[in-house]
């Protein structure tokens, strides 16, 4: 680690990020311990035009769109000693040769699971209130709208809510769902009871966490062990009126098992186009107003960097076969 405390730091993103992640404040943090060069995007090395601006870089500060370090991109930056990514997973950018340089990694991960626990908590809430049913109920009958018509299911009190994965996110959640009437069940290969009752909830197998649980919340990494981890077999466990929610990546579940039972049973889910579903593109985790969360992150890590501290969040090689 450095000593010095100006680092000259190169940002490598795609393009219009950048401001978007340091806001003034966060850039007048970010210069006090950083010479900054202009931001580049993985496409400007690739096709070799700036690849010399790696020359000088001794820290990469990297978000979507960052480039993978691979033999050629790190030829041509010798002074490279770390990157701070701005952003979640770094399985893109980190390679064998940039772990056999020991180039240090951190991650904003932690920072990028406060958006997507917040997503989740009010898809829990609103989806107990079978809010989407009771909106197109109400489309149909309007003025003839009575209360009896609201589902005798609906509500948040004494919901068994299970959480898949005691990942960044799935802490998050834990905790974001603390002061409710809920009961938390937790399903991790990873987590000892003592663990999951130190964070609030209860540790059990995935198939009783499927069978018992009013919403089934996924929070896993994307694994070869996690890949359709919720298929037919699981999806029959789920209670009737259960709600399946999916803001980890899309291999975990078996889509196809999963369009049918959603046609065939009462579920719900916060994944496909049908009434019962409620369907959104890639937004729970940090957009819009909350990108500054990623930045001060990475400022952060940047200031510990300088002062020759060690990271706050690093990612370490050992523990990338069960992260995200
Ligand atoms: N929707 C979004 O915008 C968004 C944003 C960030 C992350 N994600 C996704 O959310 C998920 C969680 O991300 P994260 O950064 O919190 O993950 P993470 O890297 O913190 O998760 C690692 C942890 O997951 C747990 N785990 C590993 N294998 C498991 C298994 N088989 N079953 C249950 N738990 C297991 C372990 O506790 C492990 O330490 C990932 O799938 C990630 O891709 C989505």
């Amino acid at each position: 680690m450095p000593a010095s405390s100006h680092l000259r730091v190169l940002p490598v993103m795609d393009s219009g990020l950048f401001t978007r992640l340091f806001p003034p404040s966060a850039l007048q943090r970010l210069r006090a311990v950083a010479e900054l060069d202009q931001e580049r995007t993985a496409a400007d090395f690739a096709s070799g035009a700036d690849i010399q601006f790696l020359a000088a870089a001794e820290v990469l500060l990297t978000c979507w769109g960052a480039p993978s370090l691979n033999a050629s991109l790190l030829a041509a930056a010798p002074n490279l000693r770390a990157v701070v990514h701005a952003a979640g997973s770094v399985k893109e950018i980190v390679t064998e040769e940039s772990w056999a340089r020991g180039i240090e990694v951190s991650s904003a991960a932690w920072a990028n699971a406060r958006p997507v626990a917040e997503y989740t908590l009010a898809v829990i809430l609103g989806g107990n209130k079978r809010m989407l049913e009771c909106r197109d109920l109400y489309g149909t009958v309007r003025s003839s709208w009575d209360r009896a018509q609201i589902p005798e299911d609906a509500g948040n009190q004494s919901r068994t809510i299970g959480i898949v994965g005691a990942s960044h996110v799935g802490r998050r959640v834990i905790e974001l769902l603390g002061p409710f009437d809920f009961e938390l069940l937790v399903s991790d290969p990873y987590l000892t009871s003592t663990e999951a009752s130190a964070l609030g909830a209860r540790l059990v197998e995935l198939d009783e966490l499927c069978s018992v649980s009013d919403v089934v919340t996924l929070h896993a990494p994307a694994l070869p062990e996690t890949r359709q981890m919720i298929d037919a077999r699981r999806l029959a466990l789920l209670r009737d009126g259960a709600t399946l929610i999916n803001t980890a990546r899309g291999s975990l579940v078996d889509t196809d098992a999963l369009a049918e039972a959603l046609t065939a049973r009462h579920l719900y889910a916060v994944i496909y186009d049908l009434p019962n579903v409620l369907l959104t593109p890639h937004i729970a985790g940090a957009a819009g107003n909350e990108l500054p969360l990623l930045g001060e992150a990475a400022v952060d890590e940047l200031l510990r960097y300088a002062s020759g501290q060690p990271f706050a969040h690093p990612v370490l090689r050992a523990d990338l076969d069960r992260t995200a």
